[in-house]
C-alpha cells in the first residue's frame, strides 16, 4: 500500500514537467511542497531560481542550492507549484494550513500558471471541513472574530503562532462554503484581516491529483 508520503512524492515527481527550462519557479509551502522542493533539486541547473512563499521554504530550497530570489527582483513568474488544504473540482481551494496564506498568495497572483498537487483525500465537494485560515493583524484579533461569528463561523486563535508577516491566525471552523468567490470577497473587505484562505478568484489552472492508481491531471 501506497504511503501518505509516496502519494506525496509521486505528484512532486509529475509537477516537475510543468516547470519550464530556463524559469524561475514559484515555490509553496508545506509537506508536499517540500517533496516538489527536494524533486526541484533534481533539475536545479535547468532552472534560474525559485521565489518562495514562506522562510521554511527559501531555507529548504537554499539548502538544495537553489537560489531564492525575491519576487521583486524576479517579476512575473510563469509557474507556481503548491499544494492545498481542500479543493473542489472548480480548483478552487483552501490553504493556509501552514500558515504561509498571505505569501502564498502574492505569489500565485504574480504567476501565469498555479499547479496545485494533492492526494485524493484533499478533493470535496464543498469547502469548510477544513478549518479556513485568516491572517488577521494583532490588534484586530477580537473585532475580527466577532466578524467572522456575524458570517456563521466559529474563529480559534491558532496558539502560539505567528505568521512570517508578524500577524495571528484565525482558524475558522464550521462554514459550509457554498460560494467560495463570493466569501473571499466579503472577507476581504473586513479591516484587519490581511488575507483568507480562499483561493477562489483566482483558482489554480491544473490539479495533480495522486491516487493509489497513479496522477491524475485534472483542470477546471
Ligand atoms: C500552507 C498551505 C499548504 O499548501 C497546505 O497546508 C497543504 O499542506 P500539506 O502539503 O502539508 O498537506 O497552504 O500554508
Amino acid at each position: 500500500m501506497m504511503s501518505q508520503d509516496d502519494l506525496k512524492r509521486a505528484v512532486a515527481i509529475a509537477a516537475i514537467e510543468y516547470v519550464p527550462a530556463d524559469c524561475i519557479v514559484g515555490v509553496g509551502t508545506g509537506s508536499t511542497a517540500n517533496f516538489f522542493i527536494d524533486e526541484l533539486a533534481k533539475i536545479k541547473n535547468r532552472i534560474r531560481g525559485a521565489v518562495a512563499s514562506s522562510e521554511a521554504s527559501a531555507s529548504r530550497l537554499r539548502g538544495h542550492g537553489i537560489e531564492v530570489l525575491s519576487l521583486n527582483e524576479a517579476g512575473g513568474l510563469q509557474v507556481y507549484v503548491d499544494g492545498a488544504d481542500e479543493i473542489t473540482h472548480h480548483l478552487h481551494m483552501i490553504k493556509g494550513g501552514g500558515g504561509a496564506l498571505t505569501r502564498e498568495k502574492i505569489v500565485a497572483g504574480a504567476s501565469r500558471q498555479f499547479i496545485c498537487l494533492c492526494d485524493a483525500s484533499k478533493l470535496v465537494d464543498m469547502l469548510g471541513k477544513f478549518p479556513l485560515p485568516v491572517e488577521v493583524i494583532p490588534m484586530a484579533k477580537s473585532s475580527v472574530a466577532r466578524q467572522l461569528v456575524a458570517l456563521g463561523g466559529q474563529p480559534v486563535l491558532r496558539e502560539g503562532f505567528t505568521t512570517d508577516n508578524g500577524n495571528v491566525i484565525l482558524d475558522v471552523h464550521g462554514l459550509k462554503i457554498l460560494n467560495p468567490v463570493e466569501l473571499e470577497s466579503a472577507l476581504d473587505h473586513i479591516a484587519g484581516i490581511v488575507t483568507n484562505g480562499l483561493f477562489a478568484r483566482r483558482p489554480a489552472d491544473v490539479l495533480l491529483l495522486s491516487t493509489a492508481e497513479g496522477v491524475r491531471k485534472m483542470t477546471a
